[in-house]
């Protein structure tokens, strides 16, 4: 099969594109043909040994893909269109390639009628916006969460699956997004240069990296909590005192370290959303499997601008080799 690989973790010199053995479903496997696969900034830490793995090597990269079951396994129908988004990391082979085999609890269905382009596109992003609200969040219907860069692909899907459980969604974005934040379903869209944010914020979650913890906890509820997702390099300023007498707290979390059992509570959640009619990416960019390598190094230099580049591994319309 073809699949976009490394020997070892490194620059993206590193990738190739070629031919690996088919993998072989152990127990408690499925066999997929991939159709589409991604890349998000994780799979460039990967990559470059800045989030280290064990292997296997050569390492096939990538986490998430949308395709079909090769021959019936585990409960999953040969043909049945299905996804996953935690392949290429923790001793799994990737995603960038036309088979790969998946264990059954970390492969879920896609609901009829859910273009996999899209769907593939928002997997990464939508799966860590359900994690950061609700897993490591606990937000419930009826409080405010203040979303920080709603523009942005996590951003997006905080607001719409925050919406979706009747939590007051107020954002902050650049003046050319607060209507995209208020389509997707913001109550309340600010420009993020403005510093006037509303009291009573319940869940704080931060997409943009400033993890400013003084403006945070100054606007944060009794019991309001702080999730941090991204700002790896960032010392920020944590008002201790303010913090425990008002029994708030801030918690780290990384889609990375996300159990089996977290990934399917997740995934059910989107694929309901999904069902809908709702994930729907906001720029995609459709790239040829073969030229994975190019799509590592644009991301990596920061030339993506919140655009998600999907993977095509093969033509929706091509016949499925078994
Ligand atoms: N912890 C995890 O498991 C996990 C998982 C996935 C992603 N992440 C991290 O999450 C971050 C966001 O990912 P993404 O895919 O959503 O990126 P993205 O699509 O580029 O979105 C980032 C957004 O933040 C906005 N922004 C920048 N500075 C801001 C500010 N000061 N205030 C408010 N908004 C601001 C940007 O707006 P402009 O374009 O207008 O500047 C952009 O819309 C990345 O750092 C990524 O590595 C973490």
């Amino acid at each position: 099969m073809k699949a976009a690989f490394v020997g070892k973790p490194g620059p993206v010199e590193e990738i190739r594109f070629g031919e690996l053995p088919d993998p072989v479903p152990a127990l408690g496997e499925v066999l997929v043909d991939v159709v589409v696969s991604t890349v998000n900034p994780v799979d460039t830490f990967v990559r470059n040994g800045m989030w280290p793995v064990p292997g296997p090597w050569p390492l096939v990269l990538g986490r998430d893909f949308v395709g079909h079951v090769v021959d019936a396994a585990n409960g999953f129908a040969a043909g049945e269109t299905v996804w996953g988004n935690s392949l290429g990391h923790g001793g799994r082979q990737g995603a960038a390639a036309e088979r790969v085999a998946v264990a059954a609890d970390r492969l879920y269905r896609l609901p009829a009628g859910v273009d996999p382009f899209d769907a593939v596109a928002v997997l990464h992003p939508a799966t860590t916006a359900y994690l950061a609200l609700f897993t490591h969040g606990g937000l419930r219907a009826g409080q405010t969460v203040l979303v920080v860069g709603g523009g942005g692909n996590v951003g997006t899907a905080l607001i719409e699956l925050a919406a979706a459980a009747g939590a007051r969604v107020v954002a902050t974005a650049s003046a050319a997004d607060l209507g995209h934040c208020l389509s997707r379903g913001a109550d309340v869209a600010l420009d993020y240069r403005r510093t006037d944010l509303p009291d009573g914020i319940d869940l704080f979650v931060d997409t943009s990296g400033t993890n400013d913890l003084e403006t945070a906890v100054a606007h944060l509820s009794f019991r309001g909590r702080i999730v941090l997702l991204a700002g790896p390099r960032s010392r920020p300023v944590l008002p201790a005192g303010e913090l425990y007498l008002n029994d708030q707290s801030v918690v780290g979390f990384v889609i990375s370290r996300a159990t089996a059992a977290e990934l399917a509570d997740a995934a059910a959640a989107l694929n309901e959303r999904f069902a809908a009619g709702g994930l729907r990416p906001r720029v995609v960019e459709r790239v040829p499997l073969a030229e994975a390598a190019d799509a590592h190094g644009r991301m990596e230099r920061g030339e993506l601008h919140g655009r998600r580049i999907v993977l095509v591994v093969r033509n929706v319309a091509d016949p499925v080799d078994s």
